[in-house]
C-alpha cells in the first residue's frame, strides 16, 4: 500500500533483499552483473537512468552499496577495489596539513598507507593505545579530522569503547571512523553506538568465501557520501560488478556464516587456553580476556579471530608446517580457517621495533577461524601443537 511504512526487518530479511530485490526487467531472482563500461544514451545529455560511464556509477555496484548501507545502519555507502582503496578514499578527502589520531596496533597495511604514502604528501598520524579513550582525546589537535579506530583490533585483538570515543570526537568535532572487518555488522553495529563512518575490507567475512578483494566506507551523512562519490569518480578504485556480485551472494548468508564462525571460535578459544603448549590466547569471548566485559557491552558475538602465543619463532614456525585442516595464509573471514604468522605476513611492514612497541611477539599465530567441523579444526591442532 503506498505510504505504508515497512516494518523494521531482521538483519537477515535485508541482507538477503534490500539491494538485492528482483531484476525488474526479466524478474531474475540474483542481481545481473552488469559487465559494461558505458551505457548508450537516447539523446545528448540524456543518459537512461542517470548511467554515463562505469567508474561513475554502475547498477550492480548501485545494488551492493544499498545492501551495505542496510545492513551497517548508514545513509550511504560507497564500495572501493580493496580495503586499502577504502581507506585511502577516505584520506582523499583530506588536505594537507590535517592530523589523524588512530590505534597503535591496526592492520599492518594501514601505517604502511599513512607513513609511506600520506605523509609525503603533508599528512600527519599520532599513533595511541586507542583502548584508553582519555588517550585518544590528548592526541587530538586543532588540525585532527579523523580519529581512527580498528576495534578488536588485528592482531592483539585489543578493544577500544566505541561510545566513548564517539561522545569524544562529537565534542571535538572531529569524524570518528571504525574499521569494523573482524566483527561484521551481524556482531557489531559502531553507527549506532556512535561513529561517523564505518569501512570495511569487504574480502574478509562479507564476502566470507576468499574469492574477492573490496573494501566499503558506510557513511552517516550526505557530504561524506558525496565527497566519497566524487573520490569514485575522480581516483577510480572502484569495485568491478562482478567483485560486487560475490559480495552481494556473501552477505545473504552473512547471518549463519557468523553464528558458525562464533561457535567455532568459541571452542578453538577455550581449546587453546588450556593447550599445555600454548602461553596465552587473545580472544575477547574469554573472561580473562581484559576487557570481556566492553566485548559484552558493544558486540553481540566475539567472532572468530584468535591470536595466541607459543613462545617462539621456532614453535610457530614448527606449527604452521604441519597444519592440515587449517590453511597457512593471510586473510580472515573466509569458510575455510585460515592461520597465519603476524611477524612475517600480515605486520611485517611493521619492522621488528615497530611490532615490538605494540607487543606482537615472533611466537604470536593468528588464527581466522572457518566454518568446518570444529572436531576437525581442534583435532588438526592438536596434532600441529604436538
Ligand atoms: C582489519 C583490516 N582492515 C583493512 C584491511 C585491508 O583490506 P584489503 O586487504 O581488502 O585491502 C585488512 C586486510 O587484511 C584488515 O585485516
Amino acid at each position: 500500500m503506498s505510504g505504508e511504512r515497512r516494518p523494521v526487518l531482521g538483519f537477515s530479511t535485508r541482507a538477503i533483499h534490500d539491494g538485492q530485490e528482483p531484476d525488474p526487467a526479466t524478474g531474475a531472482v540474483s542481481v545481473p552483473i552488469y559487465a559494461t563500461s558505458t551505457y548508450v544514451q537516447d539523446e545528448l545529455g540524456k543518459p537512461r537512468q542517470g548511467y554515463e560511464y562505469a567508474r561513475v556509477s554502475n547498477p550492480t555496484r548501485d545494488r551492493l552499496e544499498k545492501n551495505l548501507c542496510s545492513l551497517e545502519g548508514g545513509i550511504a555507502a560507497r564500495v572501493f577495489s580493496s580495503g586499502m582503496a577504502a581507506i585511502h578514499a577516505i584520506c582523499a578527502m583530506y588536505k594537507t596539513g590535517d592530523h589523524v589520531v588512530c590505534g597503535h596496533n591496526l592492520y599492518g597495511g594501514v601505517p604502511r598507507l599513512f607513513d609511506q604514502v600520506l605523509s609525503g604528501y603533508g599528512f600527519q598520524f599520532t599513533y595511541v593505545d586507542t583502548s584508553n579513550p582519555e588517550k585518544v582525546e590528548g592526541a587530538i589537535r586543532p588540525r585532527t579530522r579523523m580519529v581512527y579506530v580498528e576495534t578488536p583490533t588485528n592482531p592483539l585483538m585489543a578493544l577500544s569503547d566505541i561510545s566513548t570515543i564517539g561522545e569524544i570526537c562529537r565534542r571535538k568535532k572531529v569524524e570518528f571512523v571504525v574499521d569494523n572487518t573482524f566483527m561484521s555488522p551481524f556482531f557489531q553495529q559502531p553507527i549506532a553506538l556512535g561513529a561517523d563512518m564505518v569501512v570495511h575490507s569487504t574480502t574478509k567475512f562479507l564476502n566470507g568465501h576468499s574469492d574477492g578483494l573490496g573494501g566499503v566506507v558506510v557513511c552517516t551523512r550526505q557530504d561524506q557520501a558525496d565527497q566519497l562519490a566524487f573520490v569514485q569518480k575522480a581516483a577510480g578504485a572502484v569495485l568491478s560488478p562482478f567483485e560486487c556480485w560475490l559480495v552481494l551472494r556473501g552477505t545473504k548468508t552473512l547471518r549463519v556464516r557468523m553464528l558458525q564462525h562464533d561457535a567455532n571460535g568459541r571452542r578453538v578459544a577455550e581449546f587453546l587456553a588450556q593447550h599445555k603448549k600454548v602461553e596465552k590466547v587473545f580472544y575477547p569471548g574469554l573472561k580473562d580476556h581484559p576487557q570481556h566485559a566492553l566485548a559484552k557491552r558493544q558486540m553481540s558475538g566475539f567472532g572468530a579471530m584468535i591470536t595466541f602465543e607459543t613462545g617462539s619463532r621456532a614453535n610457530a614456525a614448527r606449527m604452521l608446517k604441519r597444519v592440515r585442516v587449517c590453511s597457512l595464509g593471510e586473510s580472515l573471514g573466509g569458510v575455510e580457517t585460515l592461520i597465519s604468522h603476524p611477524a612475517t605476513m600480515t605486520h611485517a611492514a611493521l619492522g621488528e621495533k615497530g611490532r615490538a612497541a605494540i607487543g606482537i611477539t615472533d611466537g604470536m599465530i593468528r588464527i581466522s577461524v572457518g566454518i568446518e567441523d570444529v572436531e576437525d579444526i581442534l583435532a588438526d591442532l592438536d596434532q600441529a601443537l604436538g
